[in-house]
């Protein structure tokens, strides 16, 4: 059993993290749960006593949890801005931490995150759930497997729409100190299956960013990019969130010499192509939409990260891992700014682009 705590009970945190919980009674034991709003900290623990019939102590301060209880490791689910400080005072509190995506919002932060994780001999996982959707981990073992043979491009494009009364429910969305944009924001998880499905090194980035139809936000609300791959494949990004009128889809396409695979559905949830030589579908291609678009893969990654720290193993995504997508938006940020390509490795943060659409 491994005593665990989370840090920042609002959407993600009541919705994804406590069912994780939940789910994994058998190897987690929920101690306790923090959030400044001591509403949405009593909130979560009553949702996780209702279904565990233990309930959770309720904090205010992570500190002060963190020296009240024995508890081996957190879960960060603040706003994204705050990652990097909640993180790193937990580590040097010798806990194990599992932070929501982005990791943070600089390469400076994800680099002292993931050296301070490894001075301490902890671990650090990042939330990049939809890497565990079915359909992605069928595609993963195709690409492992060598079944596309040489991959040429991909294509990674999540088409939403994200309006006022989104950005109204919390003032830190829409900031390039706390959050970012579309892309830091929506499109984090497709870059990453996108990077990880072509090799995983990328070698430079060409973007562009712009705020179309949200004049209300500091940040993009569209994002496009060209990333040339170490391997010589090219992956091709957008993301959006100006979609009319409603949330369209998340889409993941490989092209490769010896197979085409297309994954689609409201959040890469459904198989739409599978070619290969003699396989012409695949039986994952009716699965039903998630009721979110945050799906379903907090569950097992919870219980990876779970099996890391037990065993002493790495999570299967790791801080490295995790800071894959940044870096990659990161890029795309500082080449709209530069109008110019970046090649990696480089040093950027969100809060170099303060005032970018001049607000
Ligand atoms: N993995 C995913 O699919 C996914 C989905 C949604 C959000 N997220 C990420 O999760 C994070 C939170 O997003 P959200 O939509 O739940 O935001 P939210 O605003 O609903 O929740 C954040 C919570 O953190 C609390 N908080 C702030 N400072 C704190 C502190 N010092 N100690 C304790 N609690 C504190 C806030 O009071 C709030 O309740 C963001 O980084 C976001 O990018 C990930």
């Amino acid at each position: 059993m491994l005593n665990f705590a989370i840090i920042g009970c609002g959407r993600i945190g009541t919705k994804k993290h406590i069912q994780a919980c939940i789910e994994n009674a058998d190897i987690i034991n929920l101690v306790a749960v923090c959030d400044i709003k001591k509403e949405k900290a009593e909130q979560a623990s009553q949702i996780y006593s209702a279904a565990v019939t233990k309930k959770p102590s309720v904090y205010t301060d992570y500190i002060k949890m963190l020296e009240s209880e024995n508890i081996q490791a957190v879960a960060v689910a603040t706003e994204s801005g705050l990652h990097y400080q909640v993180a790193t005072d937990c580590m040097y509190m010798d806990k194990n931490v599992l932070v929501e995506k982005p990791m943070a919002l600089s390469t400076e932060h994800m680099d002292k995150m993931i050296k301070l994780a490894k001075d301490r001999g902890l671990k650090l996982g990042v939330c990049f759930q939809n890497r565990f959707n079915a359909p992605i981990q069928e595609l993963r073992k195709k690409v492992e497997s060598g079944g596309f043979g040489r991959i040429f491009h991909a294509q990674a494009s999540v088409r939403w729409n994200r309006n006022r009364d989104y950005y109204k429910q919390a003032s830190w969305r829409g900031t390039w100190e706390m959050d970012g944009g579309t892309l830091m924001n929506q499109c984090t998880h497709n870059t990453d299956l996108l990077i990880w499905m072509l090799g995983g090194e990328v070698e430079e980035v060409n973007g562009v960013i712009r705020n179309f139809n949200h004049d209300y936000i500091s940040t993009e609300d569209f994002g496009g990019a060209v990333i040339k791959f170490k391997n010589g494949s090219v992956g091709i990004l957008e993301g959006t969130s100006n979609v009319y009128e409603k949330n369209l889809d998340e889409k993941l396409s490989i092209f490769g010499e010896n197979g085409t695979v297309v994954i689609g559905g409201l959040a890469v949830n459904k198989i739409e192509t599978w070619r290969f030589e003699n396989e012409n579908s695949h039986p994952f291609q009716n699965l039903p939409d998630p009721d979110t678009v945050y799906g379903n893969g907090h569950v097992p990654l919870y219980r990876d990260f779970c099996e890391a720290v037990t065993t002493g193993r790495e999570p299967f995504i790791n801080g490295e891992e995790g800071k894959k997508a940044v870096q990659t938006i990161l890029a795309i940020y500082k080449s709209s700014l530069t109008g110019s390509p970046v090649k990696f490795p480089f040093d950027f943060s969100t809060l170099e682009m303060k005032g970018y659409f001049n607000k």
